[in-house]
């Protein structure tokens, strides 16, 4: 059975209260049981990781990587926009990648333009709200 990883960075432990207008009003919890859910029908295996640090997000994605792991759908929140380290992991890793943001960071601050994460990855989704991770899943699983 196929293995996805599902990594989430700084601040999106906080869904469901974090700015609902931009953010959407479920919880990582509600996500990640809705995801088990579709992942049971997909007949896919997924773990999820939440983490404010760095060093730990680049861990996981080793770990996922060394325990066979078939892809990786990453919102890594505002290290995407900031992180080399984790360009690298992911590149090293050789994990496919799918880069998900709720929001459509095109439409946000300039600062939220740049990734550093897109370019290693297979695709990009933003703007689909939470739908994103089911896409991504969807997408990996194929
Ligand atoms: C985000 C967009 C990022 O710019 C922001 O820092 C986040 C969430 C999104 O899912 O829309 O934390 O990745």
């Amino acid at each position: 059975m196929k293995k996805i990883g599902i990594l989430n960075g700084p601040n999106l432990d906080r869904l469901g209260t974090r700015e609902p207008h931009i953010y959407g009003s479920t919880t990582l919890p509600e996500l990640i049981t809705r995801l088990g859910i579709e992942a049971k029908l997909l007949e896919v295996e997924i773990e999820a990781t939440q983490s404010q640090h760095e060093g730990v997000l680049i861990e996981q994605i080793y770990h996922w990587a060394d325990a066979g792991f078939n892809g990786l759908i990453a919102n890594l929140g505002a290290y995407t926009h900031t992180s080399v380290a984790l360009r690298d992991a992911i590149v090293a890793s050789g994990l496919r990648t799918v880069e998900v943001h709720i929001s459509n960071v095109y439409k946000r601050e300039p600062f939220r333009h740049h990734s550093y994460i897109s370019s290693v990855s297979e695709a990009m989704i933003t703007g689909l709200g939470i739908e994103g991770y089911f896409a991504a899943l969807r997408y990996l699983t194929q």
